[in-house]
């Protein structure tokens, strides 16, 4: 029986092990193993790739929203117990990043159509203490469109974005800062390269994305111990920034993403059109394609279990992202015991995410969806 893979990270790497290599090297032998020229290097791609003025390299994505958060803190914007909107459909270290930071999740359902935050719903959450949104780009698709552009100017907001899983998307809506990047349509992005992500580095990264300049120093003074310059702290700060060799792993695989992206979508496209399940809900693809990068393709079904069983049982590996939502977490029992996600709780009780890396081929997604097919309903 032919197996197909849900992932395998050592194999979306060959393809370029000789870049990589070649660039671990260069980090080992110039002897700077904190900081440095790759990292530099880094920086500049990943700001000038999204438009923006500022990218900050840093440990990883949960550390990236953090260091916005309390950086902005320290700026003036946001203050302790202030209210976040941010989507119940996400992952999460979003709700994490925003409780660390000492402020307040409101937490609003997605759609059924995107599975992002549903933006005609975050007006009524809003409170005399909301001071930002916290989008995120959940499976790879833009969660930025003109009523949130809206939402966030008549209220006065910060427009933040976790744009984890969305790097290379592009949006429709044009952002607050002239850039239509994901990551860069608002007020800071962050980003992260966790091995299975779009760019995967070879351990933990991330980045925040800014087009302001006191937001960006402030991120990088507090990644680095709230210092300025060497030995002189203006902040209480964290120890939170990218290692060099991640950042030169990460110079080579930007390269490649636009293609990698491209794939992806080709992959989605086949899946839509050849799944023709009647108990199966698709996603759907956005009417600009390049709104999405498809980090993970997630059909819905009332049978999910079942039907990941009969593909385990038939040799395709699937994930469930995911299968418990922040809201139902075990270390937020108590927090949010009194709220109810009813559109989250179905999609996590539904959501199936099939095969969608550079490692499965068209020929492979149309097997995949033969095999869906002939699933009983
Ligand atoms: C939506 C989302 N936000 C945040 C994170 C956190 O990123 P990291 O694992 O780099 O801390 C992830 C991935 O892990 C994610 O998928």
């Amino acid at each position: 029986m032919k197996r197909y893979e849900f992932l395998n990270l050592a194999a979306t790497n060959a393809p370029y092990m000789e870049e990589i290599r070649a660039a671990v090297d260069r980090v080992i032998t110039s002897g700077r193993y904190v900081g440095g020229e790759e990292n530099e290097r880094f920086e500049k791609k990943l700001a000038l790739m999204h438009g923006a003025r500022f990218a900050v390299g840093v440990s990883n994505g949960l550390d990236a929203m953090r260091l916005i958060l309390e950086a902005y803190k320290l700026l003036g914007k946001l203050s302790a117990g202030d209210d976040i909107i941010v989507p119940a459909n996400t992952y999460v270290a979003t709700i994490m990043a925003i409780i660390q930071a000492g402020l307040n999740p409101v937490m609003v359902e997605p759609s059924l159509e995107t599975l992002n935050i549903n933006t005609s719903a975050i007006e009524r959450a809003i409170t005399p203490r909301t001071r930002a949104i916290m989008t995120v780009h959940l499976y790879g698709r833009v969660a930025y469109d003109a009523e949130m552009a809206r939402i966030v100017k008549n209220h006065n907001l910060l427009l933040l974005e976790d744009n984890a899983q969305a790097i290379g998307a592009v949006s429709s809506t044009l952002g607050l800062f002239f850039s239509n990047r994901s990551g860069a349509l608002g007020d800071a992005g962050a980003f992260s390269f966790y091995p299975t992500k779009n760019i995967g580095a070879i351990g933990d990264a991330g980045a925040v994305v800014t087009p302001h300049a006191e937001l960006a120093d402030a991120v990088r003074a507090l990644s680095n111990y709230g210092s300025d310059r060497r030995y002189h702290n203006i902040y209480s700060g964290f120890n939170c920034r990218l290692d060099p060799i991640q950042a030169a792993v990460l110079n080579v695989k930007l390269d490649h993403l636009e293609q990698e992206s491209n794939r992806r979508r080709e992959l989605a496209a086949v899946y839509n059109a050849e799944i023709t399940h009647p108990a199966i809900t698709l996603p759907s693809i956005p009417a600009d394609p390049r709104e999405h990068v498809w980090h993970q393709y997630v059909i819905l079904s009332p049978e999910r279990d079942r039907l990941r069983q009969y593909l385990a049982d038939n040799g395709v590996q699937t994930d469930i992202h995911y299968a418990t939502p922040p809201h139902r977490q075990p270390c937020y029992s108590s927090r949010f015991s009194g709220l109810r996600f009813p559109v989250t709780d179905l999609i996590a009780d539904r959501a199936l995410s099939l095969p969608i890396s550079i490692l499965t081929s068209p020929d492979d997604a149309r097997e995949i969806a033969a095999i869906i097919n002939r699933c009983n309903p």
